[in-house]
């Protein structure tokens, strides 16, 4: 089996990318916050599991009162995660690894402690006065909000008061994040200059937070009421107006020329045959149908690629997950490529969402890996880590305590989908330790550790052959030694049993069936060869026969990726 990568297509079509939560990855100094020096110490993690880019979240200069999602300085970086020194040190280790590196933009909004805001709020006619979006109130005293525009939450409203301009700023995440002004020629440029200092010092590309949200409606007019659900949450209001614009769609072809001006600038990141494709790639945190997202990556320009969230509040049903995958195949057809999530810092952990199936996890971990596009992984994610409940009184992360405050514990505890965020970022898990080896045994780490940690960890996971550590790396060392896996075309197979998954991956010269059984019975799937050689399965029980009509065997809520040679 030799490695034939795919050296026309660029390096992010067929990579994968692992994202870390710098504040709960690893702890180099003691001090319960896990750091840049910590991620660079645990890089060789990342190259035995087998990703290809790394997007790290937020560590920029930031009051953390969103934990980094609020930036008051983006050419800096947080003293508690270190310095500028440490931030380029992460890049050069992770590139002579041949790993990719990408960061978080938050482009939306900044910290309301960032000095721009600080200046623009002191008054109506200061240098940055237009920064961000204020408006007068309405009424005799100016004190009713401008419009109806809702936070992201849509519980409250988008407008914060301010006494000293005796104006509205719009706020549409939280209060302390304040919107930029994007259509004010020195934000952008201010920004772009942002996206080029990193972009100097090597990185491979930005995931956009919130990319969506940025250009809205220059006429505030009001929204209008449409009662949906999106991403598993129900949802008030007719975003058409404020999201996806084709204003914003015009700020991903503007954000992508920035980035073309570095593609092709900086060494090579690692060694083979690509390591000299330097194209920077843009991946959008985007909310919508994918038909819609799909415009934000037209004709080639744009951001290559756009998250596309279904997966993260999926449905364990083989039906509800097909319709999905033939959504994105056309939305995203070739060589646009799909991007699929089942995990980040902001949703259920996977192996809650199943029921705490360890069997369904893994089928999900083998779907996710063997479709086309490009998937992405939440650290933890391949220990199959689950939440840590964490009650609201104890909450660090802002978002219920700010827009729920009155959200009754009870009701909390039985919410399909978590709100305190803090139960998807406790601390990585590298040994089943007190701190699970993420911080010193005496320190106090910032969230407590999970005790799923005495089997969900590196460590024990990294010996036995039989972990859900195991199963990504065989998963991902497979799909990055097979064209067929990491570029080739994707079939759904015909004839698969009720409830179960299959699909053949296919290039010119290779073939391999991926079959999934999402049930509680046996059942077999045809492979059309007699000629198969099982590549990976979930279970020790799958087989495959040669009988006059060849199948491999699935038992119950499992999966096997299957490879297909011509009969000899
Ligand atoms: C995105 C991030 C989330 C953050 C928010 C505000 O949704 O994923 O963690 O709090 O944007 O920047
Ligand atoms: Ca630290």
């Amino acid at each position: 089996m030799t490695e034939r990568p795919n050296v026309t297509a660029p390096w992010w079509s067929s990579a994968t990318v692992y994202q870390i939560y710098p504040r709960s990855f690893r702890d180099s100094n003691g001090d319960g916050i896990g750091d840049l020096a910590g991620i660079i110490e645990k890089l060789d993690h990342l190259v035995t599991l087998g990703v290809d880019a790394m997007w790290v979240s937020p560590f920029f200069a930031s009051p953390q009162q969103d934990f980094g999602y609020d930036v008051s300085d983006y050419c800096d970086v947080a003293a508690e995660y270190g310095t500028l020194h440490d931030a380029q040190l992460l890049i050069d280790e992770a590139h002579r690894r041949g790993l990719r590196v990408l960061f978080d933009l938050v482009l939306n909004h900044t910290s309301d402690q960032h000095p721009w805001f600080t200046e623009s709020r002191s008054s109506r006619d200061n240098q940055r006065a237009d920064w961000y979006l204020w408006r007068d109130g309405r009424g005799a005293d100016g004190r009713r909000r401008p419009n109806n525009w809702r936070s992201v939450a849509e519980i409250t409203s988008a407008w914060q008061w301010c006494e000293q301009r005796r104006q509205w700023y719009l706020a549409t995440f939280m209060p302390c994040q304040p919107d930029l002004n994007w259509r004010h020629p020195e934000v952008r440029e201010a920004m772009f200059d942002a996206v080029r200092f990193w972009l100097e010092r090597g990185v491979d590309g930005f995931r956009l937070d919130m990319f969506g949200d940025v250009m809205k409606d220059p006429t505030f007019a009001n929204v209008g009421l449409r009662p949906h659900v999106a991403t598993g949450l129900p949802r008030l209001f007719d975003r058409s107006t404020v999201q996806n614009t084709e204003d914003n769609v015009q700020l991903a072809r503007d954000l992508r020329s920035v980035c073309r001006e570095y593609d092709g600038v900086g060494s090579p990141v690692g060694a083979g045959p690509r390591s000299a494709d330097r194209e920077r790639v843009l991946i959008g945190e985007l909310f919508g149908p994918a038909a819609e997202l799909r415009r934000f990556s037209a004709d080639g320009d744009g951001l290559q690629l756009v998250f596309l969230f279904d997966f993260l509040t999926m449905h364990y049903d083989a039906d509800w997950l097909r319709d999905r995958i033939i959504e994105f195949e056309r939305a995203f057809p070739e060589p646009a490529q799909p991007t699929y999530v089942l995990e980040n810092h902001d949703r259920t952990r996977l192996l809650d969402r199943v029921g705490g199936d360890l069997r369904k996890a893994r089928v999900m971990a083998t779907v996710l890996l063997t479709l086309r596009g490009v998937p992405t992984l939440y650290q933890g994610q391949e220990l199959a880590q689950s939440n840590t409940y964490i009650p609201l009184r104890d909450a660090q992360d802002p978002i219920v305590r700010t827009h729920l405050p009155w959200l009754p514990e009870a009701v909390n505890r039985r919410l399909p989908e978590r709100l305190n965020r803090d139960e998807v970022r406790t601390p990585m898990q590298w040994n089943s330790s007190p701190n699970a080896g993420f911080t010193d045994p005496a320190a106090t780490p910032w969230l407590p550790t999970n005790a799923d940690r005495g089997t969900a960890n590196v460590a024990d996971q990294d010996r036995d052959p039989d972990s859900m550590l195991t199963l990504y790396r065989s998963l991902l060392r497979q799909r990055r030694a097979h064209p067929a896996l990491h570029s080739g075309r994707l079939d759904l197979a015909p004839g698969a049993p009720a409830g179960t998954l299959a699909w053949v991956r296919s290039t010119g010269d290779e073939q391999i069936l991926v079959a999934a059984n999402l049930t509680d019975r046996s059942v077999q799937v045809p492979t059309g060869t007699a000629n198969a050689e099982l590549l990976v399965a979930t279970a020790a029980d799958v087989t495959i026969d040669d009988a006059a009509t060849p199948a491999v065997h699935l038992g119950p809520q499992c999966a096997a990726v299957v490879l297909l040679s011509p009969a000899p």
